[in-house]
């Protein structure tokens, strides 16, 4: 049976390297005796998906990827792509889809994530009161949120355009929401996602943080102190393959309980995707945050990753 490659961006200023963010990646792999070719990322954004794989041998069969996110649509241009020129991509393109973004994969986890609701948007403008409030009382209408679009929060600008400490009060809602689009542009991804806040574990040394701000500060501050502990588990064809920490914060060793997770990311249907688990604050279990396509989480650096690679290119 061939043995699935794997695709890495290629350095924009030196088209035959890969790119300096993936190069430790690939350098495993290649020890791990595992074979790479690069695409050209910038080329598959701007939908020259043909262009953007031009060094990628004809008839080279499985395919993984693992690069920079790509919308949903460029994506489906680039297996489509690559499907034409003999590769065999193993994550489809409705399966990236499915775990990248938070309307494919939610009703799957419904029940052990936030509860949340969204309003699909191009991002041209902000949704309107009348569909936020629609949209609030979907969510039950009182409580703290936060705001993401279908892949990415701001939550550099927690309390600008994330954190909503009350639904009730949907002048604030549309202050954050209204910030949010504006501040996302042309990226932002699918629509505008409304999800009931849950208090979870913080990192140590955020005592006194009230606002439920991921750093206290509130004001774009990076610091890890007061963010909610993540443990990032990576899942091949329904099993963990690896559990790291959140990128975020990638010092920090968190044990999650996975019980009843398996059977979710089963259902999913995709064979490769992440899951970043928290803990309530109250003790009362894990949560799911966040799904992600595998190929496109964030892999912290310096992380024993031969496992994980070696994983891929058996599969
Ligand atoms: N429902 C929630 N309740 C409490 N905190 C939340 C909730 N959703 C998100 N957060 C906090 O905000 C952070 C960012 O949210 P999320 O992970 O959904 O967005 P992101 O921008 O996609 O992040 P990532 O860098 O993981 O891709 C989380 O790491 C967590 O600390
Ligand atoms: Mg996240």
């Amino acid at each position: 049976m061939p043995v699935p490659s794997i695709l890495f961006p290629a350095d924009p200023l030196n088209p035959r390297r890969p790119d300096p963010h993936f190069a430790w990646e690939a350098r495993i792999l290649r020890e791990l005796g595992g074979e790479h070719h690069l695409v050209d990322h910038d080329a598959l954004l701007a939908g020259q998906a043909e262009e953007a794989i031009r060094r990628v041998p004809r008839g080279i069969g499985p395919l993984w990827y693992r690069g920079w996110m790509l919308p949903s649509a460029r994506y489906a241009e680039f297996t489509a792509a690559l499907t034409a020129r003999g590769g065999n991509p193993l994550t489809s393109a409705p399966g990236y889809a499915a775990a990248h973004e938070l309307p494919g994969w939610y009703s799957v986890f419904e029940g052990a994530t936030p509860s949340s609701v969204w309003i699909p948007s191009d991002g041209s403008a902000a949704p309107g009161p009348e569909e936020l409030a629609a949209a609030v009382a979907r969510l039950g209408g009182s409580g703290p949120a936060i705001v993401k679009d279908y892949v990415k929060s701001r939550k550099h600008e927690w309390l600008e355009a994330c954190y909503v400490p009350e639904l009730a009060d949907l002048a604030a809602v549309g202050r954050v929401v209204g910030r949010f689009v504006e501040l996302q542009g042309e990226f932002l991804a699918g629509g505008v996602v409304l999800r009931r806040y849950e208090e979870f574990e913080r990192a140590a040394g955020e005592a006194g943080c009230t606002d439920g701000a991921p750093d206290c500060t509130g004001g774009g501050s990076d610091g890890a102190d007061g963010r909610a502990v993540e443990a990032r588990v990576w899942w091949l064809d329904g099993r963990p393959i690896m559990v790291g920490p959140h990128p975020d914060d990638p010092r920090q060793q968190v044990e999650p309980d996975l019980t009843g997770v398996p059977a979710l990311v089963r259902r999913l249907g995709c064979r490769f995707v992440t899951t970043d688990l928290a803990s309530r604050a109250d003790g009362s279990g894990w949560r799911v945050v966040e799904v992600g396509d595998g190929q496109v989480s964030d892999l912290p650096r310096g992380i024993d990753a031969a496992g994980l690679l070696t994983s891929l290119i058996t599969a």
